[in-house]
Parts: structure tokens; C-alpha cells; sequence
């Protein structure tokens, strides 16, 4: 049986003398679907790159696959696209399919020239996502929600256990960014990629993903999707600070472990 994929125990994190997380203590388990949620500036982000290695944590430990954070060979098995991933200038001279292969440079090693298998494994990637009829186009030519598609595909490619994505939907319309859901909900479902999904769309996320975390500052609420459903509105407002309102679609629905 596999252990977690992300451990973080009694974590604290300053900048400087500004501090942003305290106490955090949360594990995410092979196929889990998490959503990050908390208002702006509340450490999503800090958060996060605390967990890919990015920054270290002032107190406590942050384990990926077993072992401590930063581990050279852990990267390869996690996918990750930024908050600001999705912002080429038109001029900029790539194909979608380079752009694609370009994420399996963590995987290869930058000097080894791509294969044929790199091209397949960018273009089964692009399928994932429904853009494989956009592979021979220049990336700068596509829509905002186009890019991101494109940028999930260059997480997938190198067939990562957890993709890490930051509000993935910015600049996305509200079709778009359902489709964009529903294609994350299959590659958790059928092919048990673990995710977590940082995102202000709380509706939308916490309906969608199998267990819901709630951030400002400290972890206000980590668990199950049903028992997030069971919250009234005044515990997240008192947590966010300011009056959040929730309408649950599916309550009752999926399952939460
Ligand atoms: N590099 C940095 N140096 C100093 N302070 C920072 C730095 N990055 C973020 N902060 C501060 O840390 C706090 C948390 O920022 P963070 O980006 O983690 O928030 P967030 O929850 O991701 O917000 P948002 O929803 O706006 O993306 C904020 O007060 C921010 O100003
Ligand atoms: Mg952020």
C-alpha cells in the first residue's frame, strides 16, 4: 500500500518578519481530489510552494512521496502550473506540441534530444485535454483558456501522480472553465491522478473535488467533501473574514474517501 503523497506536520512559514501559515498539518492521499480554498493572501500560494520544495518552512517538516520536500527525484512525479502560467505575448516562438515536450525536460534531462515516445507522450497529453488538433500552432496564437489547456498538457506529459494547480481558471469564461473541471474530474477518476486545486470558484471546487481545505493563515477546515457540505455559511465567513455565501449543486453526491 502506497503512504501519502504530501505530509506536512506543524508547518509555520514567514517572509521576514511577516508571518503567513501556522500550525499547518495536512496530508493528501494517492487519488485524492483536494480543493485549496481561503481569500486572497491567505498563504494559498506560499502553500504551495512550500510543498513543491520551492520555499522552505520556517518550523515543521513537509514530506512528498515519503521523503523531504526539495528532493530532486520527487519532482518528476508531481505536475504544477503557477497562477500566472497562461500569459504568452503572441510573438512568442513555440509550438503547442514544443511547449508540451518542453515539460518532459524534468524527466530526461535538459540535454537529451526529444524521441519519437516525447512526442507521443505530448500529443497523448494534448488528447487529455482536448487540444490535440492545436499542436502544430504557435502557443502565443491561442485563447487565454487555450494556453492553460496546453499548460495542463505539459504538467500531464510527463505522467505525473499529483497535479498542483493554482487558479488554473483566471482568464478562462464560465464554459470553458466547466469543461476545464469536468476534464480535471476524469483525469482524477479514470486515471487516478491525485490533484489539488487552489481556486476562489468555492462552488464550483468544492462540489467537484473529494475533500475541500480551508486556509487563512491557519487550516480553518480540512476534510471530506460531505462534512465541508455540512458547514454553515457563518463558519466561512467568520474564517474568510467577510460574508461568503455557498450553494451546494451536488449535496449528497460522490464519495469522500
Ligand atoms: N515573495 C514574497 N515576499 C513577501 N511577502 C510575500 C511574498 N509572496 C507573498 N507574500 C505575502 O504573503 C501573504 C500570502 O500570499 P499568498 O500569495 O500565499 O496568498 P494567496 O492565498 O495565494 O492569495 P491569492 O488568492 O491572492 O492568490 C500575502 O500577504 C502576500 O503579500
Ligand atoms: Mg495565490
Amino acid at each position: 500500500m502506497q503512504g501519502s503523497l504530501v505530509k506536512l506536520t506543524d508547518v509555520s512559514f514567514s517572509y521576514g518578519s511577516s508571518a503567513v501559515l501556522k500550525d499547518i498539518t495536512f496530508t493528501v492521499n494517492p487519488g485524492e481530489f483536494w480543493a485549496l480554498i481561503g481569500p486572497n493572501g491567505s498563504g494559498k500560494s506560499t502553500l504551495i510552494k512550500l510543498l513543491l520544495g520551492l520555499l522552505k518552512p520556517s518550523r515543521g517538516t513537509v514530506e512528498l512521496f515519503g521523503k523531504p520536500a526539495g528532493d530532486p527525484d520527487r519532482k518528476e512525479r508531481i505536475g504544477y502550473v503557477s497562477q500566472k502560467s497562461a500569459s504568452f505575448n503572441s510573438g512568442f516562438p513555440a509550438t503547442v506540441l514544443e511547449v508540451v515536450k518542453s515539460g518532459l525536460t524534468v524527466k530526461r534531462g535538459l540535454f537529451r534530444r526529444f524521441t519519437e515516445d516525447d512526442s507521443k507522450a505530448a500529443r497523448r497529453a494534448l488528447q487529455a485535454v482536448g487540444m490535440e488538433d492545436f499542436t502544430g500552432r504557435n502557443i502565443g496564437e491561442l485563447s487565454g483558456g487555450q494556453q492553460q489547456r496546453v499548460f495542463i498538457a505539459r504538467a500531464l506529459a510527463a505522467e505525473p501522480e499529483l497535479l498542483i494547480m493554482d487558479e488554473p481558471t483566471v482568464g478562462i469564461d464560465q464554459q470553458n472553465s466547466a469543461s476545464f473541471y469536468s476534464m480535471l474530474e476524469e483525469l482524477n477518476r479514470e486515471h487516478g491522478i491525485a490533484i489539488i486545486l487552489v481556486s476562489h470558484e468555492i462552488d464550483l471546487v468544492t462540489d467537484l473535488a473529494s475533500h475541500v481545505a480551508c486556509l487563512n493563515h491557519t487550516m480553518h477546515f480540512h476534510g471530506g467533501r460531505r462534512d465541508f457540505a455540512k458547514l454553515g455559511d457563518r463558519d466561512l465567513s467568520k474564517w474568510y473574514g467577510h460574508p461568503v455565501r455557498l450553494i451546494h449543486q451536488k449535496e449528497g453526491g460522490g464519495s469522500d474517501d
